[in-house]
């Protein structure tokens, strides 16, 4: 039996399947998206050379991957049948991951985002009524809680439907996670919420760019567009992969959802840091001041467990902003 993995070409995604292959033994289904299995591997090892050299994916590939070539947005992953019962007999779990993230795109965020969401709670149906679901994993956002500012957003009231959305991005995985509760009531669910997710904790090297150029954008500016109290709520991936494999192989994780974000208990240290080093322009209006709870379950564990702090997500961007002189 395999976990299912959507996405493993996208940058969280290859945390995730990182993630399964070092430090679990489950075999993998990967929907990709590819002609041929050849290139099916390449795209693949394009998204996995950012933690493992090329000897270990083979490996890995090799002995613990079925590839399916799929898209989520067509009827069965555009599967043929047999391929397709194959991919339900064989799963036992699913980490939906895959998902359009172009904010401008209406039509995008519906096919993607809705239909194939859809499509992977359908798999879900299907090989549960089969054998029985042992877990379905879901990657959704924090943008799901829509438009706030100065609130304290908490994982079991984020979705509030008479908020208004950001955008379609937003409210396409909005109601992605209302499909999940509804459509799969019989199934274990966990909903993660990753805030804005950039960089890694301990290694400088990313296969995403467009969140840097952002910053480096930012930093080229005469002074930054920010008032001091406002506050980004940065992740690094390498926490957010972390989080979901080891929360989706739990016998029983202690939440239904997971707000993996920075915390409240950040806050002040990038307040400090920025306000000796960084310039601020105090008149500008907010764009960006929420602040989201995490479940520190994992991070306290892991303090607790190693004895320092693993975690400081916000402050690192601080840190690694300055050093670099971004
Ligand atoms: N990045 C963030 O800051 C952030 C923050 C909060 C939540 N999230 C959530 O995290 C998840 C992953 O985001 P990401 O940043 O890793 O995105 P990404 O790098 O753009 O990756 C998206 C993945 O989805 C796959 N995909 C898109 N359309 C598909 C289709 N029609 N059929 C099959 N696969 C398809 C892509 O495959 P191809 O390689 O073939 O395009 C890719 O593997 C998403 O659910 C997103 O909502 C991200």
């Amino acid at each position: 039996m395999a976990i299912f993995l959507t996405g493993s070409t996208g940058y969280l995604g290859s945390y995730l399947a990182a993630g399964l292959f070092r430090g679990h033994r489950d075999s993998l289904n990967l929907l990709v998206r590819a002609k041929s299995q050849q290139e099916a591997r390449e795209r693949l090892w394009q998204s996995l050379q950012l933690h493992m050299n090329f000897a270990e994916f083979q490996e890995h590939a090799g002995s613990r991957a079925q590839i399916f070539l799929g898209d989520l947005t067509d009827q069965e992953f555009g599967l043929v049948h047999d391929e397709y019962q194959n991919l339900i007999q064989s799963t036992d779990s699913l980490i939906h991951c895959a998902a359009s993230l172009n904010r401008k795109s209406e039509k995008q965020c519906l096919n993607v985002n809705l239909r194939g969401t859809l499509e992977v709670i359908q798999l879900a149906r299907r090989a549960h009524d089969h054998h029985g679901l042992r877990r379905f994993s879901h990657v959704s956002t924090v943008a799901v809680a829509g438009t706030r500012q100065d609130e304290v957003v908490q994982e079991d009231t984020a979705i509030d439907w008479t908020r208004s959305d950001y955008d379609p991005y937003a409210r396409t995985k909005k109601f992605c996670e209302h499909m999940v509760h509804q459509l799969l009531p019989d199934v274990s669910r966990t909903i993660f919420r990753p805030a804005i997710v950039l960089g890694a904790s301990r290694r400088p090297e990313t296969t995403q760019f467009d969140m840097v150029q952002a910053f480096s954008v930012l930093a080229s500016l005469p002074f930054l567009p920010l008032r001091p109290a406002d506050r980004i709520d940065i992740v690094p991936a390498d926490y957010v992969g972390k989080a979901i494999v080891s929360i989706h192989q739990k016998d029983a994780p202690a939440y239904p959802r997971y707000h993996l974000s920075s915390g409240l208990r950040n806050l002040p240290r990038i307040d400090r840091r920025a306000r000796a080093s960084w310039r601020f322009a105090p008149d500008l209006p907010a764009f960006a001041g929420r602040t989201f709870f995490r479940n520190d379950e994992l991070a306290l564990a892991q303090e607790k467990q190693s004895g320092t702090r693993c975690f400081a997500p916000q402050s690192f961007l601080a840190v690694s902003c300055l050093e670099h002189g971004l």
